[in-house]
């Protein structure tokens, strides 16, 4: 299909295209899915779009591994710059994923003028500044919906729907792999090994799957949330981030004893200072939320204007990530077609400049579970409450399990709010004392405000 630009435009801007070039840089999991969806549904998308969407050039390292779909092997090359530089590539969609070499491709893509489309969270959240600077000084237009909650058009409400609205605040389930672990270890009593290989085998897990356990990934997306709510950079360097990892099952069956779930949550609130973490925490099993299961997403946002609206969808695999990353090349499309240039503000907010500032964890408010590991012997409830209530923490309720272990007994405690600070040091204090076993569980609990 070449000769995609003709002189004469019906429309009279200067240029008529009948097809837009596609060069993409990474045919792994997504990138199989996006040939397979330009294969299956060219007909359909070029209904949509009024033009045909056409795979000029496929670059990866590795051009032997089997995959799923079949291509012209004159497509294939080991050269990115080819996918880049081609002259009848139009965009360009880079799944290589991780920071270099993917941010010299985008930035290359950029510098010759051609809009990219990515799924890299953690390069748009972790080094983003010289992206957003080119972004900036070109002019050029940047897709990035596949980077958050999978197929869930989750930035294109913020970005477009939502845009009427001061945003008060956003709860995001937005690790599938996390969620799958959750849940299967709830559900099915898995142990977190055994739901951690079910979810790598499906797909869903990062490369390295220590970025969806540690909480990493959430915090990538979650800071790409932020800004596009907020108007100001954030890196997920700057994010209080706690994973999966440290979440026993005996937490999570405590937890729905007193009517939670245990949830990975990327939590962000509005307001003079912006407030974004990401850790396990205690919702109620009446929420929306806590009904996100396995390798589902979701995002709750409030909106001042529109109330509560939530977000649900498969938020990682292969076809969910693809549509997304092809929804965004059919918008870049349908304005390359119009001539029109960058419609859209990538983040929604024309320029990323506004002074906000992130709220230190020490301050956040909330109210937490605690489970003590105590000798079972008289003054010892006193002891723990006398130091929580130094520090002004209210206790809500206490429950201790008759569980018994090596001496110990585990002893379940629920706060009112409390701030950070003092929680954290309240039990340093506690910790301290001889009458406790073991390092003290600490999950924070989200149930009030506007839910
Ligand atoms: N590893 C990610 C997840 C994939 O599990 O959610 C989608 O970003």
């Amino acid at each position: 299909m070449g000769g995609r630009v003709s002189p004469e435009s019906p429309k009279g801007r200067g240029t008529f295209r009948d097809a837009i070039g596609i060069g993409l840089i990474g045919f792994g999991t997504v990138g199989t899915g996006v040939v397979r969806i330009l294969m299956e549904k060219g007909e359909l998308l070029k209904e949509r779009l009024g033009a045909q969407l056409e795979l000029v050039r496929i670059a990866d390292v590795d051009l032997v591994r089997p995959r799923d779909v079949q291509v012209d092997a004159s497509l294939l090359t080991t050269d990115a710059m080819e996918a880049i530089h081609h002259p009848q590539v139009d965009v360009v969609v880079e799944l290589v994923g991780g920071i270099e070499p993917a941010k010299s491709f985008i930035l290359e893509a950029l510098g010759a003028g051609k809009p990219v489309v990515t799924a890299n969270k953690a390069l748009l959240a972790e080094a983003g500044e010289e992206i957003l600077r080119a972004l900036e000084e070109t002019g050029v237009d940047l897709g990035f919906e596949a980077s958050v909650a999978g197929g869930i058009p989750i930035l294109k409400a913020l970005r477009e729907g939502l845009v009427a609205n001061t945003i008060s605040c956003i709860y995001g389930i937005i690790n599938g792999t996390a969620n799958y672990v959750l849940t299967m270890m709830e559900r099915e009593r898995l142990s977190f090994q055994e739901a951690l290989a079910n979810a790598q085998a499906e797909g869903y897990a990062e490369a390295d799957p220590t970025l969806d356990i540690s909480g990493m990934d959430a915090a990538h997306k979650a800071a790409i949330l932020a800004t596009m709510a907020f108007g100001r950079y954030f890196k997920a360097q700057e994010i209080y981030v706690e994973g999966i990892d440290r979440v026993d099952s005996k937490d999570i069956l405590y937890a729905q004893e007193l009517g939670y779930r245990v949830k990975l949550l990327a939590i962000i609130k509005g307001g003079d200072r912006v407030e974004i973490r990401v850790h396990p925490t205690m919702i109620p099993l009446d929420h929306s939320l806590a009904k996100v299961e396995g390798v589902f997403n979701a995002v709750y946002v409030e909106g001042d204007g529109v109330g509560p609206t939530m977000f649900y969808g498969r938020g990682a695999g292969e076809m969910p990530t693809a549509s997304a990353v092809v929804a965004d090349v059919v918008d870049i499309a349908r304005d390359l077609l119009k001539g029109v240039g960058r419609r859209v503000p990538p983040f929604s907010y024309d320029k990323l400049d506004r002074e906000v500032a992130l709220k230190p964890m020490d301050e956040v408010v909330t109210r937490y579970y605690m489970r003590f590991t105590a000798q079972d012997r008289p003054g010892v409830l006193s002891k723990i409450s006398g130091i929580l209530a130094s520090r002004h923490i209210s206790i809500e309720s206490v429950i201790q399990k008759g569980r018994r272990e090596e001496g110990t007994v585990p002893v379940v405690m629920m706060t009112h709010e409390a701030t950070e600070r003092d929680v954290r040091e309240a039990l340093e204090e506690i910790d301290r004392l001889d009458v406790i076993g073991r390092k003290t569980v600490l999950i924070r609990v989200e149930d009030g405000g506007g839910w």
